[in-house]
């Protein structure tokens, strides 16, 4: 059945909500068991031998989970923790209480929406790591997410060489210099988002180009680029403490393209302070949560490349002196969409108000600034927001998912003429700001 416009996509309608349901997370699941299997000594080790009681035990669950998807059972509420006052479970099972009022019936895999089930995956899963005695901190992902670092290494040192001689020159570049390079930074950014580990599943990624030398011949796959709105509100300083909001998306290649612009906003002077988000749980396998940021800036330091060792130098100063912050908010990890905000969180929703600009990172957070609704696609991207705008938000976002606004009369459909794939793949990317105001 086709997606009809205007409403959330999910796995009833067969496009990539119905592949990602039936194929994709069931991989990802999979993916979990085999690497508990492999390092069932190692956990041992790292959380005593009672924790391999804990392996059995989170094991079954996940087997159980993977059926229950493939006969697409109803979705449970979250168990409680004894002390849930730093959980947002209970969040959780109101709103799987408010899905059943909205759908008449309990929520069922491919029935709900896709938003829906598929962070619900994530966060149950988080919550029966939570509820163990010894493995409560273990990751699934950390592996992978460390690899997805390491297989990109090459492109990795390029680019951070890149990025610290533009550093030390920062205070002599001209204004024309500084916009060229910003948008330049924008779009090793962008690209950045190609690397993530849920769409392949878990499989290895690795980015081993030069980012800097490939860059003119992608420019054809930027579908919307509004860097110029951006430039325009950033090279207007109102004070010192100009705040940029990072929300972050994957560890790996990608966390190192934010850092690398993060330290190019403030050597340009572009930003005076930039707070990161991260996330709270393992989310959709290489999300980046804080254990990854500072194991990311702990390879730098001890790396032998020279550069390596300056960035994360520079990175910690930075940390150290609250011009970086780490940010661990619960909502990135809930299960409202950004529109529900206002309401649900008004205290982080006033927070990022304090920001000049809030970049949200990646395909998930794309989705739920538009609540992963079917908007046809030449919408204007503020209208998708539903209100949304706490400040000027910018999306750099590599296309993953079928949700997509802002594309000028006919792209969409030359681009289904093409390839009616062409949303699942993060060929295509966009740089979409609420400043174009009418794009
Ligand atoms: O699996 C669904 C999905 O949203 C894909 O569309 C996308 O590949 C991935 O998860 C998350 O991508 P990102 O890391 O860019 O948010
Ligand atoms: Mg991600």
């Amino acid at each position: 059945i086709q997606t009809p416009f205007g409403v959330p996509l999910s796995g009833i309608y067969k496009r990539f909500a119905y592949i990602t349901i039936k194929d994709r997370l069931p991989v990802i699941l999979t993916k979990i068991i085999d690497t508990l299997s492999r390092n069932k000594e190692n956990i041992a080790d790292k959380y005593g031998e009672l924790a391999t009681e804990e392996v059995k035990q989170i094991t079954g669950f996940i087997s159980r989970l993977k059926s229950e998807i493939a006969t697409n059972k109803t979705l449970k509420p979250l168990r409680l923790l004894a002390d849930d006052k730093d959980n947002d479970a209970e969040e959780w099972n109101k709103y799987l209480l408010k899905r059943t009022e909205i759908e008449g019936e309990t929520p069922t895999w491919f029935n709900t929406v896709w938003l829906h089930c598929e962070c619900y995956m994530y966060r149950v899963l988080a919550q029966e790591l939570a509820l163990m005695k010894h493995m409560k901190n273990y990751d699934p992902f950390e592996q992978q997410k460390q690899s997805a670092f390491t297989n990109s290494l090459t492109s990795i040192e390029a680019l951070c060489n890149y990025t610290m001689n533009l550093i030390h020159r920062a205070e002599n570049l001209s204004i024309v210099e500084t916009k060229e390079e910003l948008l330049k930074f924008f779009k090793i950014n962008l690209w950045g988002n190609k690397c993530d580990l849920s769409l392949t599943a878990g499989a290895e990624v690795g980015q081993s180009s030069n980012p800097i030398e490939v860059l003119k011949s992608l420019d054809k796959n930027i579908l919307v680029n509004n860097s110029d709105f951006v430039w325009n509100l950033l090279r207007k300083r109102n004070s010192n403490a100009d705040i940029v909001d990072m929300i972050f998306d994957n560890a790996g290649y990608e966390l190192f393209t934010d850092l690398c612009l993060a330290v190019f906003l403030l050597a340009s002077k572009l930003a005076g302070k930039i707070r990161f988000y991260v996330k709270r749980y393992p989310w959709f396998v290489s999300d980046t949560t804080i254990n990854d940021f500072y194991w990311t800036l702990e390879y730098m330091k001890n790396s032998p490349n020279e550069d390596l060792q300056e960035l994360a130098k520079l990175s910690s100063n930075y940390l150290k002196n609250n011009i970086w912050t780490i940010e661990e908010e619960p909502y990135w990890t809930g299960p409202y969409d950004f529109a529900e905000m206002k309401e649900q969180n008004p205290v982080l929703y006033a927070k990022l108000s304090e920001a000049k600009l809030a970049i949200f990172k990646g395909d998930l957070n794309y989705r739920k600034l538009l609540g992963d609704i079917n908007w046809e696609y030449t919408t204007q991207f503020t209208q998708a927001l539903r209100g949304f705008q706490p400040t000027n938000v910018l999306s750099l976002r590599t296309v993953k998912s079928d949700v997509c606004v802002g594309l000028s009369t006919g792209v969409a459909e030359e681009l289904f003429k093409k390839d009616e794939n062409w949303m699942f793949t993060g060929e295509y990317g966009l740089i979409q700001t609420t400043l174009a105001g009418t794009c």
